[in-house]
C-alpha cells in the first residue's frame, strides 16, 4: 500500500489477504526506517519506559515523556499511521481528563490516534474520545499497566469463562467506537474467535497467526533490548552483540591510535606550531 495510511485504510484491511503490520517506535530515525520499510502503523508504546528509559515497568511513564517521543516519531514517519499509547493514570481519573490527555497526542505530537488498555470498564472513556474525534485502539489480554492485578506477565484467557469475558470486552470496545484492538499474550484459538467475533481489526502480540495484523516491540525483534525477551518474540536480527563489537573496535582503535586516520582529519597548510612560540 502506498501513501499515508488512514484509520479508514486500516479498517478496510479487516479479514484481508494482507496482514496489517505494526511496530513500536520511540524516536525519529527509527520511525523513518520503519516507515521506509512499509510498516503500516507505528505505535509509540509505553514500553518506552522499559526499552528506552530504563524503568522496571510501564507504570511510571508520564504524559510528557510520551508526547516528547510521539512528536519525534511523527517527524520521522511520512506514511505510517502513528498511534500514541496513553500512559497509566492518564485515562483513569474521569472522562474529561481522558479527552484532554487524548487530544494532546493529536494536537501536540501529531498522532493519528491513541491506544488504551482495558475492556468494558473503560468504554465510557473510549466513547468520549471517539466523540471528540480521537481514533482509539483498544488493548486486551495481558495489559502491562495492570500486570500486577493479572498475576504478572502471563498468558490471559486460558479458561472458557475468561475467553467469554475477553470476547465481551472486545465487542464492548467495538461498540464504543474503537477502530482496532491489540490482543497480547492470548491463546491462538481464543484470538481467532475474538478476531472472527468483531468487525474491527485485531493485532496479535503473542496471540497466534489468526489476528488481522501483528505487532512487536521493535527493540525486541531487532535484538536491541537485552534485559529479557518474551517467548513470543522472534528476533529478526541480533543487533546488540554487533553494536558492542563495533564499540569495542572504536575503543581499541583510539587506544592504538589507528583512529582517526588522515582521511578522518582536516589538513591545513598553515604552520600552527608557530603559535606556541608567541
Ligand atoms: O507499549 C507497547 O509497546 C505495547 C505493545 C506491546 C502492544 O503496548
Amino acid at each position: 500500500m502506498a501513501g499515508k495510511r488512514t484509520v479508514k485504510d486500516i479498517l478496510l484491511m479487516k479479514g484481508g489477504q494482507r496482514k496489517i503490520s505494526m511496530l513500536t517506535a520511540y524516536d525519529a530515525p527509527m520511525a523513518a526506517l520503519l516507515d521506509q520499510s512499509g510498516i503500516d502503523i507505528l505505535l509509540v508504546g509505553d514500553s518506552l519506559g522499559m526499552v528506552v528509559l530504563g524503568l522496571d515497568s510501564t507504570v511510571p511513564v508520564t504524559m510528557e515523556q510520551m508526547l516528547h517521543h510521539a512528536a519525534a516519531v511523527r517527524r520521522g514517519a511520512a506514511n505510517a499511521l502513528v498511534i500514541g499509547d496513553m500512559p497509566f493514570g492518564s485515562y483513569l481519573v474521569d472522562v474529561r481528563e481522558t479527552v484532554r490527555n487524548g487530544a494532546r497526542f493529536l494536537k501536540e505530537a501529531g498522532c493519528d490516534g491513541v491506544k488504551l488498555e482495558g475492556g468494558e470498564s473503560i468504554c465510557d472513556e473510549v466513547r468520549a474520545l471517539v466523540r471528540a474525534g480521537i481514533p482509539v485502539m483498544g488493548h486486551l489480554g495481558l495489559t502491562p499497566q495492570t500486570a500486577g492485578q493479572l498475576g504478572g506477565f502471563k498468558v490471559q484467557g486460558k479458561s472458557l469463562e475468561a475467553g467469554r469475558k475477553m470476547l465481551a470486552d472486545a465487542r464492548a470496545l467495538e461498540e464504543a467506537g474503537a477502530f482496532s484492538l491489540v490482543l497480547e499474550c492470548v491463546p491462538a484459538p481464543l484470538a481467532e474467535v475474538v478476531t472472527r467475533g468483531i468487525s474491527i481489526p485485531t493485532f496479535g502480540i503473542g496471540a497466534g497467526p489468526h489476528c488481522d495484523g501483528q505487532v512487536l516491540v521493535t527493540n525486541d525483534m531487532l535484538g536491541l533490548f537485552e534485559k529479557f525477551t518474551p517467548g513470543f518474540v522472534k528476533k529478526y536480527i541480533d543487533l546488540a552483540p554487533q553494536m558492542k563489537e563495533a564499540i569495542t573496535a572504536f575503543q581499541d582503535e583510539i587506544s592504538s591510535g589507528m583512529f582517526p586516520a588522515p582521511e578522518h582529519s582536516f589538513a591545513s597548510d598553515e604552520d600552527f606550531s608557530s603559535l606556541l612560540e608567541d
